[in-house]
């Protein structure tokens, strides 16, 4: 009796073992029944709870079955590796779009023509110009006006270029604004850069009529004698979106560049030629009664906390030359005082008066403009190039 114990305990561990695998290979096809014509998430759980059943039953099958059950396995574990895989792409492709959403910008409501003292020779020039083009297509097309293709905002900082930028795109109840700042494209990995500049125009047609905003454009498109072999074919890139829009006709895609810089020699020169940004718009501080504008609109918007008659001839006469950003500066500078001295008075509000101004607005500084005028002089002095319309302002 005790010579037949192994063979009885061989055949029992066998029958334990296959015992069952038959089952688990009905359950695992009843998942994949199931995940048919299901989609997404609840497919994926699907076919891996049918996976794990076709496993175990290759655990418990015998030999002959074993390579059925493989190739089910492995066919499920593909059908799971696309699924996974489409998942990934449509997610990236999503955040993809989202990222370059984000230089759409959707609050351009907040700055208008209005908000702006002076400069009232380039608030009509991009009327004329950009604005009515692009809101009366059909209207223009009559009368023969084509938007301008692309135009370059040059001048001091601080003047408000970009300011005024986003408030043309604002002014036009049509067009889409997107603004791009140098660090939105400049990446240290070899061909991002350019792949970004690619879909900037990618997204600006889509979202036709549209002005893309360039700021600091000297630093995206650097006269490539002097640049970096990245940011040559970020230049390069550049010309050929241009040139591309150009060749479908501004009627078709009316996508409208503006460049803004503070150093236009450094730009590349290709960039300046006809068809790409050929117009050229000089913003500089905003005259006197550009600054009586900003510091009127800034006495108004804080009348609460003011106290006595402000004198703002005397203002004007003290801020002469000033760009726009330093009237600004300035009345915050006016203000703060005030609010601090207020939170020092446990809330209870210190008024700012003439003498406030008076104390903030003594003239101790050298103006912006001339710092950036002799600036221009000695870059322009060195350079082989002629730039007669900057050589007019400065
Ligand atoms: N003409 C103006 N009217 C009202 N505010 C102005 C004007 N010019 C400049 N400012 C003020 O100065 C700030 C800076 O302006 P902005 O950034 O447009 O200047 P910029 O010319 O683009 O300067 P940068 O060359 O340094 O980029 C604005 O947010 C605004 O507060
Ligand atoms: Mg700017």
């Amino acid at each position: 009796m005790s010579g037949h114990f192994p063979l009885l305990f061989y055949f029992s561990l066998f029958l334990m073992l296959t015992m069952g695998y038959q089952k688990w290979m009905s359950k695992g096809q009843g998942y994949l029944n199931n995940a048919r014509g299901k989609e997404g998430e609840q497919r994926i759980g699907l076919l891996k709870r049918s996976m794990k059943c076709y496993r175990r039953a290759l655990s418990k099958s015998p030999p002959d079955t074993k390579n059925f059950i493989r190739t089910r396995i492995r066919s499920i574990k593909g059908q799971i590796d696309y699924l996974k895989y489409k998942k990934k792409k449509t997610h990236s492709s999503n955040n993809e779009e989202n990222d370059m959403d984000q230089f759409i910008v959707k609050d351009k409501t907040n700055v208008s023509f209005k908000d702006i003292g002076g400069l009232q020779h380039a608030k009509q020039y991009l009327r004329d110009r950009l604005i009515a083009p692009l809101d009366h297509p059909s209207l223009a097309k009559k009368f023969g006006k084509r938007p301008v293709n692309g135009l370059l905002a040059y001048g001091p900082p601080g003047t408000g270029k970009t300011m005024l930028a986003k408030a043309a795109a604002t002014e036009s109840k049509e067009a889409s604004l997107i603004q791009i700042t140098p660090s939105d494209i400049l990446n240290k990995f070899l061909g991002e850069s350019e792949d970004k500049v690619r879909k900037i125009f990618e997204l600006a047609i889509d979202k036709a009529p549209s002005i893309i905003i360039f700021d600091e454009l000297e630093s995206i498109a650097t006269d490539r004698n002097l640049a970096s072999a990245n940011k040559r074919s970020i230049v390069n890139q550049l010309l050929t979106e241009i040139s591309e829009l150009n060749s479908h006709g501004k009627d078709q895609l009316p996508v409208l560049l503006i460049g803004t810089t503070n150093n236009p020699i450094l730009l590349d020169s290709a960039l300046l030629r006809s068809g790409r940004l050929s117009d050229r718009l000089y913003i500089g501080p905003p005259g006197r009664e550009g600054r009586r504008e900003i510091i009127q609109q800034g006495l108004e918007q804080k009348k609460e906390v003011l106290k006595g008659n402000i004198d703002i001839d005397t203002l004007l006469d003290l801020t002469a030359g000033y760009t726009g950003a330093e009237v600004v500066g300035d009345m915050d500078r006016v203000f703060n005082r005030g609010f601090r001295n207020s939170v020092e008075n446990d809330g209870n509000v210190r008024k700012v008066g003439m003498d406030d101004f008076l104390e903030v607005f003594k003239r101790d500084r050298t103006l912006a403009v001339d710092i950036w005028r002799s600036e221009m002089k000695a870059n322009l002095d060195n350079n082989p190039k002629d730039y007669p319309w900057l050589r007019e302002v400065i």
